[in-house]
């Protein structure tokens, strides 16, 4: 029996080698370390990925989230309205505003916010929506922009698990406002440590996004907004320059992946992933759903199946959040998925035998 890891970013690593050390190589000989032209090329390179204006690289998805919001002008007393099936960071971004997050219930096929359920979370002092584009599938962009527009409040997209997933054709990030990238190690495109970038069409937040990046600097010690330092490394960005032109690729390959799990998982115990009309998934995760989530859990450990789950427990039912004044009950379909949900290991190098050992283990589950 072979051992089937959730992930190995040494096999990436091995599989990009010289490319990746003569970009670290090249950031320490220039000796120059933090916003330099590593993060100038790299923004350019990832915005006209994306099809977008502008890229700002920033620290982490997390800060991704709080500056976009900032630079979009919400702070203290506003409300966000965000998915109530989603992990912490998302939340945290909101909360580090000052800002109060609104959760929303979730639609079961998709995992993601329910449009159906957004006008009712809306007040006088809601200022965005913010939707999560899940385990890399796109959220109901046209029916959340349409709500948006009606009620003139911004759309920012957590896109941290979406690099290279299309809503319509068009890839994710900037349907609204802006959108928000986290380049964590073990995203489809990651960084060797932590690292972010908001994304936007919009010239004026781009300049905002700059300043508040950068303590709120206009020019070298004159400051005009009160920002924090959330800046993207060069020797991240030299990595993730190196990195880019694979990004298509690998996604093919995780959702070859997802095509091999469809077509060989057969299990009446297990419902298998949904794939939007919409839109196209990257398959950041592979999420099935099983009623005796643990026992199979249990049962893919002992074939050597390693899984993780997206996410245990709802953010509404975490001690941290509790001042959010939500109770068991309150976000029934995210409750249900919590207690349900359970990812397969998905990655470029993942090898066939892996695959069809992960198929097979799920098959012979009772
Ligand atoms: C949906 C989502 N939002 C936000 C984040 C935050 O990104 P980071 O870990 O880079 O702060 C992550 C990743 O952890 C994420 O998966």
């Amino acid at each position: 029996m072979i051992t089937v890891p959730f992930g190995d970013l040494r096999r990436e690593y091995r599989s990009l080698q010289t490319e990746i050390d003569q970009s670290a190589r090249r950031v320490m000989e220039r000796g120059w370390f933090v916003l330099g032209q590593e993060v100038v090329q790299f923004e350019r390179e990832f915005a006209a990925y994306l099809g977008l204006k502008h890229a700002v690289g920033v620290a982490s998805g997390t800060e991704a989230i709080q500056l976009a919001l900032m630079a979009a002008g919400v702070g203290t007393g506003d409300e966000v309205i965000t998915p109530a099936n989603t992990c912490v960071p998302t939340v945290a971004g909101i909360t580090s505003t000052g800002a109060r997050p609104v959760l929303v219930d979730i639609d079961s096929s998709s995992f993601n916010i329910d449009p159906a359920k957004i006008e009712e979370a809306i007040t006088p002092r809601t200022k965005a929506i913010l939707p999560v584009h899940l385990y890399g599938q796109a959220a109901d962009m046209d029916s959340i922009l349409e709500i948006a527009n009606h009620h003139k409040v911004a759309v920012i997209e957590d896109a941290a698990q979406a690099h290279g997933a299309t809503f319509r054709d068009r890839k994710l990030g900037a349907f609204g406002l802006a959108g928000c990238f986290s380049f964590y190690p073990s995203k489809n495109l990651g960084a060797f440590g932590d690292g972010g970038a908001v994304v936007t069409n919009d010239t004026e937040i781009d300049a905002r996004l700059r300043r508040l990046r950068n303590y709120g600097e206009e020019r070298r010690y004159h400051h005009t907004a009160k920002g924090i330092n959330s800046r993207l490394d060069e020797i991240q960005a030299a990595i993730l320059r190196a990195k880019l032109p694979y990004l298509d690729r690998w996604n093919d390959r995780r959702r070859e992946i997802a095509r091999i799990y469809n077509r060989e998982i057969n299990n009446k115990a297990v419902i298998k992933p949904e794939e939007m009309e919409y839109g196209r998934s990257n398959y950041h995760l592979y999420v099935i759903r099983c009623a005796r989530r643990d026992k199979l859990q249990d049962h893919l450990a002992e074939r050597g199946v390693t899984t993780l789950i997206h996410y245990p427990v709802p953010i509404h039912l975490q001690p941290a959040f509790s001042d959010l004044g939500k109770v068991v009950g309150d976000f029934p379909v995210t409750e249900e998925c919590a207690g349900e949900v359970l990812s397969l290991p998905i990655f470029p190098e993942l090898t066939d035998e892996e695959i069809h050992q992960v198929a097979q283990s799920v098959n012979s589950f009772r």
